[in-house]
């Protein structure tokens, strides 16, 4: 007896967010961050049918002093970054390319979660204060999304992250303060981290559509984050 077909309804349109994201894991294995982050893209791309990307602020070397727009030339330090813009390429034609930058929830594994549990264990916390992002708030960016989409915008490369921008130590003591955590933020540098993976050292996105989405202060975000937990 001959199984009948799989009912499979051709989806109208892809938000693709999978991703090798463990950025430093990835200098360790290139090629399957690679087949993750490329091959993956290349295969939901094959499915033909309009298609979101979320790539990342960290296809910037972090040089510049002014935000990034959408035709700065990226050059991206870390295999993460590198698998991500050539993921962009693998998206193809029909593809909004949605860069974002200092992703945030109330689900996951996020700097706000963690910075959450540090600040209620700990008096203290070591914190990177010379990279400079705009934290974004993944429910400010669905929003920003949906009206990419819906308002027909054309297909190519989006600057959406949230407005503002802050270390990661003035975000932690931002959170702390928000949170009512009594815990102080000690500012280190990134060398004294010493993770394996170069992070671009400013990466503040702008979008330089004059009709692109805008999204509230990363501040608000915050709130609304916590809010929500
Ligand atoms: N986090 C940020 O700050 C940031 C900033 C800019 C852009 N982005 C981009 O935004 C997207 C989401 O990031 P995130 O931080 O939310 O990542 P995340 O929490 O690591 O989530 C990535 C998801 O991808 C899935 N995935 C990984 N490899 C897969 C595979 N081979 N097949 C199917 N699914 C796979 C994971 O599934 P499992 O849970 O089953 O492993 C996970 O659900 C990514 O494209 C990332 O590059 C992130």
């Amino acid at each position: 007896m001959s199984l009948p077909p799989p009912l499979v309804a051709a989806p109208d349109l892809v938000l693709h967010a999978a991703a090798w994201t463990d950025v430093d894991g990835a200098e360790d294995d290139p090629q399957g961050a690679a087949a993750v982050n490329v091959g993956g893209t290349a295969n939901v791309a094959s499915l033909g049918v309009p298609l979101v990307y979320f790539s990342t602020d960290y296809v910037f070397d972090g040089t510049k002093r002014e935000p990034y727009v959408e035709s700065d030339a990226p050059n991206p330090q870390s295999v993460y970054g590198r698998t991500k813009l050539h993921g962009e390429a693998a998206a193809g034609e029909r593809a909004w390319i949605v860069r974002s930058s200092w992703l945030f929830g109330e689900t996951g594994q996020n700097f706000v979660r963690t910075m959450l549990r540090l600040g209620a264990e700990r008096d203290e916390v070591a914190v990177v204060d010379d990279q400079r992002g705009s934290p974004t708030y993944v429910g400010h960016l669905a929003k920003a999304t949906r009206e990419l989409v819906e308002r027909g915008l054309p297909f190519g490369r989006w600057h959406l992250a949230a407005e503002g921008d802050c270390t990661w130590a003035d975000f932690a003591e931002a959170i702390f303060e928000e949170a009512g955590l009594e815990c102080r933020v000690r500012r280190i540098t990134t060398e004294e981290l010493g993770r394996p993976a170069p992070r671009p050292a400013y990466s503040v996105l702008r979008s330089e559509h004059p009709d692109a989405p805008q999204l509230p202060h990363w501040r608000e975000g915050l709130r609304e984050c916590l809010q929500r937990l």
